[in-house]
C-alpha cells in the first residue's frame, strides 16, 4: 500500500476529502502522517480525531531549508511515497523538491497560471473573470507553478462575493485532488516538457 503524507496549515477540508476517499477505498493508499507548520491548524485536530498520525512541526522563525529538513525527515520516517500539500502555505526549498521528484502535489484555488499566491479566489473575483476554478499540480520551487495534472472550471456569477465563489471552487477542489492523486499513484502518465500526458 502506498503511503501519503499530508502537509497543511489551516482548516484542512481538502485533507478531509482525501481522508474520506482513502477510508472508502477510492484512493488505494493510506495516510501515513499529517504534518502542520501551525500548532493551531484545525486540520491537525481533525487528523487526531480520525486516529491518524498528526505531527506539528512549527515553522515560525525557521530558515526555509532547515525547516524543510525536519519535514523531510518526518516524511522519511513514515516511509511516505507521495506528499500532498493541502493548504500548506509555505514555499518548498529546492532541497525538499529534490528529495521527492514528481512526488509532491499541490492544490490551488484558481485556473493556474492565473492568480497564483494568496487569496486566489478574491483575486479572480476582483479581476472580473467569468470563469475560475482550481488546479492540482506538481510542486516545484516556484510559487503555484509546476506541471498541471487536473483542473476544474466553475462560473463566476453576477451576484458572487469572493466567499460564494470560493465555496463553489472548494467543492471542485475536494473532487479533483483525489482524482489527481489516483492518476499519480497509478503511474500512468508521462511528462512532455511541462505537459502531463495521461497514458490511457
Ligand atoms: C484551499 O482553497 C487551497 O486550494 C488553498 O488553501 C485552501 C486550504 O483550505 N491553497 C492555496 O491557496 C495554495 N496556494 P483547506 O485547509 O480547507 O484545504
Amino acid at each position: 500500500m502506498k503511503k501519503l503524507g499530508i502537509l497543511l496549515s489551516g482548516r484542512g477540508s481538502n485533507f478531509e476529502a482525501i481522508a474520506d476517499n482513502v477510508a472508502a477505498g477510492r484512493i488505494p493508499a493510506e495516510i501515513a502522517v499529517v504534518i502542520s507548520n501551525r500548532p493551531s491548524a484545525r486540520g491537525l485536530e481533525v487528523a487526531r480525531q480520525r486516529g491518524l498520525n498528526a505531527v506539528c512541526i512549527p515553522s515560525k522563525g525557521m530558515e526555509r531549508e532547515a525547516y524543510d529538513r525536519l519535514v523531510v525527515a518526518e516524511l522519511r520516517k513514515r516511509e511516505v511515497d507521495l506528499v500532498c500539500l493541502a493548504g500548506f502555505m509555505r514555499l518548498l526549498s529546492p532541497y525538499f523538491i529534490r528529495e521527492f521528484p514528481l512526488k509532491i502535489l499541490n492544490i490551488h484555488p484558481s485556473l493556474l497560471p492565473a492568480f497564483p499566491g494568496l487569496d486566489a479566489q478574491h483575486q479572480a473575483w476582483e479581476h472580473g473573470v467569468k470563469i475560475s476554478g482550481c488546479t492540482v499540480h506538481f510542486v516545484d520551487e516556484h510559487l503555484d507553478a509546476g506541471p498541471i495534472i487536473v483542473q476544474a472550471a466553475v462560473p463566476v456569477l453576477n451576484d458572487d462575493t469572493p466567499e460564494t465563489l470560493a465555496a463553489r471552487i472548494l467543492k471542485e477542489e475536494h473532487r479533483i485532488y483525489s482524482e489527481a492523486i489516483n492518476i499519480v499513484l497509478s503511474g500512468k502518465f508521462h511528462l512532455e516538457g511541462r505537459r502531463v500526458v495521461f497514458d490511457d
